[in-house]
């Protein structure tokens, strides 16, 4: 670790998809900062100290290269990390429990209270704490029982700081966020550590985008930003179902509503259903709290926002098996896309996991390409029967194909070159967009049966009769 001396020391522990991409952007605006990185995983430190780091975000290897090794470390030597450091960011995952009491639904807090164990057993002077992981409102209460239990002189003062960046959007989104929030206890030690906090935001933030909160506030304003913005989703999804058979278009109809101010145009894109690691999570978080509380009909309003995802992607494979004369068995479908959305090369719940499982119960052939999601896109199947295979081409993924299914909305697939590709396919030839992504008039011209969420048909087979 660097020889320089810095005004302030900072260790984040959980080197993955926050902590890497935060604590780089806060070393970058930060250079009398020293920001160490800390992990379990050997393998992913070595590739954050390497050309090939371990996750794809836009914008984030030039950051890390301009500060790697000036005042950006990583490093497995967590305990001597969290001995030097003033503030300690922990953001380690935080997954749905599977086993026990709230499978299914509550938080596996055991990284976080593996990390509260050691920053206690290692600190040798008094450390600000900040919550970065997405955790169940209160969880500070744990976190401070257990750094503040024994005899231990040290003191700790607890922040919540929770993280709203998007993948693929990452490092954009943390240099210029809609807001930091920040939770401390409403004491003169909490609001010392909140000021080092906005110290270190306000070399980049605008004063007014920084909310102060109690730290409860704070805790829960995360679950519920991510409840509202996959409700959303949600509901443009469920009214998208509506659309198909009624011959509405969703774009149209989500433009129309999107123009009330009141409500607002983002997040009302329909499609496959929302992936990634939090939306899921983080709702059955919220719904487990309601049911904890005793608050069961607000935990079934926010279930049913996970009820019609899970439909959603039915739906577009029951209308792949319709489209195709209600059988796949043994077609060739090429998946375009398996990350949960472009720009990344994560998969974690994406819905091509769901949609692949689902086609291959039913028989068919896959064939899924990819720009960064493939070696993912393997670990995810590699425990189901069937034929599968990964492609990083999409034309030859699409040769000799059935239909294609379109999963994760990659610009490049709007410019591949169609006509190549429907003469290369079987006919009739399919085209399932699950992300409103292509041009799909042009498809249907060029010899394509089209089928978009929440628009009509485009089918060759009923021309006469439309
Ligand atoms: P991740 O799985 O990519 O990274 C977590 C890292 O923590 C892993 O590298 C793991 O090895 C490490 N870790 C686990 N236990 C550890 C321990 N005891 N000591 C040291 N390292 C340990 O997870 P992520 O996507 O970065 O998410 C982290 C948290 O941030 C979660 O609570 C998540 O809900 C939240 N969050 C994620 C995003 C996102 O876009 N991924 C956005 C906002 C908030
Ligand atoms: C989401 C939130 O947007 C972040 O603010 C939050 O910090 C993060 O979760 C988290 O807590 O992990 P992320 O999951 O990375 O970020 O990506 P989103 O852009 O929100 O997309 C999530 C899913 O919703 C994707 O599968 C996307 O395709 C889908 N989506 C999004 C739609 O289907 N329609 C939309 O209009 C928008």
């Amino acid at each position: 670790m660097g020889e320089q001396k810095f005004t302030r020391k900072i260790a984040c522990i959980g080197a993955g998809y926050v902590g890497g991409p935060t604590m780089t952007v806060i070393a970058n605006f930060c250079p009398d900062y020293q920001v160490t990185v800390l992990d379990i995983s050997q393998e992913k430190i070595d590739r954050w100290n390497s050309d090939d780091l371990p996750i794809y975000e836009p914008g984030l290897k030039e950051r890390v290269l301009k500060a790697r090794g000036q005042n950006l470390f990583f490093s497995t030597d967590i305990d001597r990390g969290i001995q030097e450091a003033d503030i300690i960011f922990v953001t380690v995952n935080t997954p749905t429990k599977n086993f026990g009491e709230g499978a299914g639904k509550a938080v596996d807090l055991q990284y976080i209270e593996q990390t509260a164990r050691r920053i206690k057993e290692n600190s040798k002077s008094d450390k600000i704490v900040v919550e970065k992981s997405t955790i169940p409102v209160r969880a500070a209460e744990t976190l401070n029982n257990i750094l503040h239990s024994g005899n231990n002189s040290i003191r700790f003062e607890i922040l919540s700081n929770p993280e709203f960046m998007a993948e693929g959007t990452g490092i954009h989104d943390m240099e210029n966020p809609d807001r930091v929030l920040i939770g401390s206890m409403n004491t003169p030690s909490g609001q010392e550590a909140r000021d080092e906090l906005i110290k270190i935001y306000e070399r980049w933030v605008p004063r007014e985008k920084l909310i102060t909160t109690n730290l409860w506030s704070s805790e829960l304003s995360k679950l519920v930003s991510n409840a509202f913005l996959a409700q959303r989703i949600s509901s443009i999804n469920s009214i998208s179902g509506l659309c198909e058979v009624t011959d509405a278009d969703v774009d149209e109809v989500a433009l129309a509503v999107g123009k009330d101010t009141r409500i607002g145009p983002k997040f009302l894109r329909a499609g496959l259903g929302f992936g990634g690691s939090c939306f899921r999570k983080d709702i059955l978080n919220l719904i487990y709290l309601c049911e904890h509380f005793g608050l069961q009909p607000i935990g079934d309003f926010w279930q049913q926002v996970i009820a019609i995802n899970d439909f959603q992607m039915q739906r577009f494979v029951q209308r792949i098996l319709k489209a195709m004369f209600n059988t796949v068995v043994g077609k060739k479908i090429a998946l375009f896309g398996f990350a949960f959305k472009p720009d990344t090369g994560d998969t974690r719940d994406a819905p091509a996991i769901h949609v692949s499982k689902m086609l291959l119960k039913e028989k068919a052939r896959l064939c899924i390409t990819d720009p960064h999601a493939l070696s993912n896109a393997q670990k995810d199947l590699e425990e189901e029967e069937g034929d599968i295979t990964f492609e990083t081409d999409p034309y030859k993924a699409a040769e000799g194909a059935h239909a294609i299914a379109l999963m994760t909305e990659w610009s490049q697939y709007q410019t591949l070159d169609y006509r190549r590709i429907f003469d290369s396919m079987e006919k009739p030839a399919f085209l399932f967009d699950g992300r409103n992504h292509l041009d799909h008039q042009a498809l249907f011209d060029l010899g394509f049966n089209v089928y978009a969420i929440g628009k009509p048909d485009r089918t060759q087979f009923d021309q006469g009769s439309q």
